[in-house]
């Protein structure tokens, strides 16, 4: 982990705050792509995930934006309340699950809300690096849209182009943007669920091919778990064996054992429960492993990832 001071922080929209991170020694910040994100610390036990915004030349400061959810249970309410300039926190290393396709010929960017923070950075990367894109921004009205004015000031204000619900002349119509799917161009997206399924369902609709569509979630997709079984975890360090019912996690059925597994998220995005795997394949139901990491099958997330086979042995 790694220590860092809040320099500033600003009000970028009703309810999305900016806070720009430092190093407390006032060294250079490890590197990072457009689509990383940091895990931030926001209380003892606490860590969520946020998206870098700044732009990813940038060593000397990481900016992120942080949305006060309603239903937050502690996390961004502790920040928007608690952290001021000149407070500490601690952040993870960036870790970038949302990479730019390096090479395409055009970036379609669609945000949502809140989601404006990792395409705010693709559209810092593509024009920085003279790419052709065009940056979609949908949010309820103009007074929830956020860093707006650093986009209209940008050198890429002209590929900007903003939706709000509140005037329907301006609300986005995605089967027309998606009407030309081409080889070679590419669509990301990052916002609320029902605004990335509008977006990625109109695109099939239109055509495109799915290793052309790219999305970030913040939180979990729903999955079907009418057809979740029973199966067995052994503790590979006691040889212990725990059932795992249907209706629980492997993290639960381990806790009614006295065994802790340390938990932040409890929905697969952060990582902090992940667990070596040594005998028996996982059922992944994260959004933190790579594909690649996952097919691997050497590791879990006991949150909420199941097995395929009938014992997993946890390196624990
Ligand atoms: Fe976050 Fe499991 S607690 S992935």
């Amino acid at each position: 982990m790694i220590d860092v001071l809040v320099l500033s922080r600003n009000n970028e929209a009703q309810d999305i705050c900016s806070f720009e991170l430092a190093s407390v020694d006032g060294s250079p910040l490890p590197a990072f792509s457009a689509g990383a994100h940091i895990d931030v610390q926001v209380a003892d036990g606490l860590i969520r995930q946020y998206s870098l915004c700044n732009h990813p030349e940038e060593r000397h400061r990481y900016l992120i934006g942080v949305l006060k959810d309603p239903a937050s249970r502690g996390g961004s309410r502790s920040l928007h309340e608690q952290i001021k300039v000149g407070s500490r926190l601690r952040i993870s290393e960036p870790r970038n699950l949302f990479p730019l396709v390096q090479g395409a010929r055009r970036s379609l960017l669609f945000a949502g809300g809140i989601g404006i923070t990792p395409i705010l950075c693709f559209a810092e990367r593509l024009a920085h690096s003279g790419a052709e894109f065009e940056l979609h921004y949908c949010a309820r009205s103009s007074e929830r849209a956020a860093f707006v004015e650093r986009m209209s000031r940008s050198a890429f204000a002209e590929r900007v182009f903003l939706h709000f619900d509140e005037q329907p002349q301006t609300v986005l119509d995605a089967a027309k943007v998606l009407a030309s799917p081409q080889d070679n161009i590419h669509l990301y997206v990052c916002g609320p669920g029902g605004f990335m399924q509008y977006v990625l369902d109109s695109a099939r609709a239109q055509g495109w091919q799915e290793d052309h569509l790219h999305c970030e979630y913040f939180s979990a997709v729903p999955v079907d778990n009418l057809n979740d079984g029973c199966f067995s975890v052994q503790v590979a360090s006691t040889g212990q064996v725990v059932e795992v019912a249907a209706d629980q996690s492997v993290a639960q059925a381990l806790e009614s054992h006295g065994i802790e597994i340390a938990m932040s998220c409890e929905q697969g995005i952060c990582g902090t429960c992940l667990t070596r795997v040594l005998d028996g394949v996982p059922e992944h139901r994260d959004l933190f492993l790579t594909e690649e990491e996952q097919a691997l099958n050497d590791q879990f997330t006991p949150c909420c990832s199941r097995s395929k086979t009938p014992l997993l042995v946890l390196d624990i």
